[in-house]
């Protein structure tokens, strides 16, 4: 990695230019820190060997911080969390002193998965022969304890796991070296304090098996790139173009990509107020019935900051009149290496969360939650009960995801095609990334083999 970047040779203006423009002044969390890395083309087979995925899944996913859930999720004594990655078994659960602690979910007499399901558990009782453990993991009792003289019952508990959290994120690493998650997510809690991450609540929770490789799955959502051709729909006011992509530290990249402007690649060029018509009634980004009323001289952008900044005041009874416009409308998305992705901005805050399926390199467990500023006043809402797609339920049939469910539909569309041409593409085959649209790809095989050659 070496100088900045910045899209050089872009047909438009930069986002810096564009929030130049906007009606409030914008933090400076928003400047521009992308670095320039080596363009290399990438063998096809990182995202189809066997072998390449043995490696990934010691070196890097039981090395990296994993989300597991909200801490809304287990929020009294016994609260347990049931988490699977990859080939491990976890439970997450509320200690009496209030503080949470992750345990291996296995059963230490002859293996099985101790606790199935998750719910609030006065111990952990295996279901096979009855062997039970106290919920801060210490050995409670055997029911046949005498014929395991080997067994010392004050020194038999649940192999403990690293357990971080942040905003009420609560995270897992296996490794117990690893750096501390705070160190490894900066700078981020730095900027979803402006997005006020801790006042948000989990009002969607929807998941899905995607035919394809986690890295694919993960890239389809890190570049407004595929916006022109995947997303049709969205091209009359998405100014991917003047998107801006940073890597901010070695785990964490981000795009900031505006809205309410038409790129130069659409076939059409729209006026402010054909934008707006168009932003309102067609994208669905800001629903169907809003008043249209702009004053004169409003851009689509200042129009669509000042509806939002309205409708938002409205849903949360909070202040927002010093918000600016790309807070409100842009699509801010940032990644956490290997694979938790949270939106910034102030409303529709979107979340990722990419896992390999067992042991398989062609599958990957795709969530998507959407987190919401909750109103001031009264206790915080509980978060959305989760909602598992089958293989032949659409994201569409996911209603609680409004707009965006088709729009993971589309991407969806394009998962198994991928998968099956890197297949087909063998040990010789190579991809190409772009230079700046789709550093964020290029940074995530780079960190990859950070981690493979610790
Ligand atoms: S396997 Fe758990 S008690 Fe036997
Ligand atoms: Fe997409």
């Amino acid at each position: 990695m070496a100088t900045a970047l910045a899209g050089t040779g872009r047909p438009t203006i930069s986002y810096r230019e564009v929030l130049e423009k906007d009606t409030r002044p914008t933090p400076p969390l928003m400047r521009e820190q992308t670095l320039d890395m080596e363009l290399e083309r990438i063998p096809a087979s990182r995202y189809t060997s066997p072998e390449f995925f043995k490696r990934e899944v010691e070196k890097v996913w039981f090395k990296t911080w994993q989300y597991v859930c909200r801490e809304e999720h287990v929020p009294n004594v016994g609260d347990t969390h049931v988490y699977e990655l990859l080939n491990k078994q976890v439970i997450v659960t509320r200690q009496a002193d209030g503080s949470l602690k992750a345990m291996q979910n296995v059963c230490l007499h002859r293996g099985r998965k101790l606790v199935t399901q998750g719910g609030c558990k006065q111990q952990f009782r295996c279901p096979y022969h009855g062997l039970t453990w106290n919920i801060d993991g210490s050995f409670k009792e055997n029911p046949f304890g005498w014929d395991f003289p080997q067994i010392d019952a004050k020194n038999f508990p649940l192999p403990e796991i690293r357990l971080e959290t942040w905003a009420g994120f609560v995270f897992i690493n296996f490794d117990k070296d690893a750096e501390p998650l705070l160190d490894q997510l900066a700078p981020m809690p730095e900027h979803f304090a402006h997005w006020r991450i801790e006042d948000c609540t989990m009002v969607a929770h929807v998941g899905k098996i995607v035919p394809a490789n986690w890295k694919a799955t993960c890239e389809a959502f890190i570049e407004s790139h595929h916006v022109f051709t995947t997303h049709p729909q969205l091209n009359p006011t998405n100014g991917y173009e003047s998107c801006q992509y940073d890597v901010l530290s070695d785990h964490v990249t981000r795009f900031m990509n505006p809205s309410g402007m038409t790129p130069t690649v659409y076939h059409e060029q729209l006026d402010e107020e054909q934008r707006i018509q168009r932003m309102f009634r067609t994208s669905g980004r800001m629903g169907d019935d809003k008043p249209m009323d702009p004053e004169p001289g409003m851009t689509a952008r200042s129009y669509a900051g000042a509806v939002s900044r309205q409708l938002l005041e409205n849903e949360t009874g909070r202040d927002f009149q010093e918000a600016c416009d790309a807070d409100l409308v842009d699509g801010i998305s940032y990644d956490f290496f290997p694979n938790f992705h949270l939106w910034g901005g102030l409303r529709d805050k979107i979340c990722y969360r990419f896992r390999p399926v067992g042991l398989d390199p062609n599958q990957t467990f795709m969530e998507v939650m959407l987190f919401r500023i909750a109103p001031k006043d009264g206790p915080k809402p509980a978060p959305a009960a989760f909602n598992m797609l089958g293989p032949d339920d659409p994201w569409s049939s996911a209603t609680e995801l409004a707009f965006l469910a088709s729009v993971y539909d589309q991407d969806q569309s394009n998962m198994g095609p991928v998968q099956e041409g890197l297949r087909a593409l063998g040990d010789e085959g190579v991809i190409h990334f772009s230079q700046y649209m789709e550093v964020r790809c290029r940074h995530l095989h780079h960190m990859v083999d950070v981690y493979l050659n610790r």
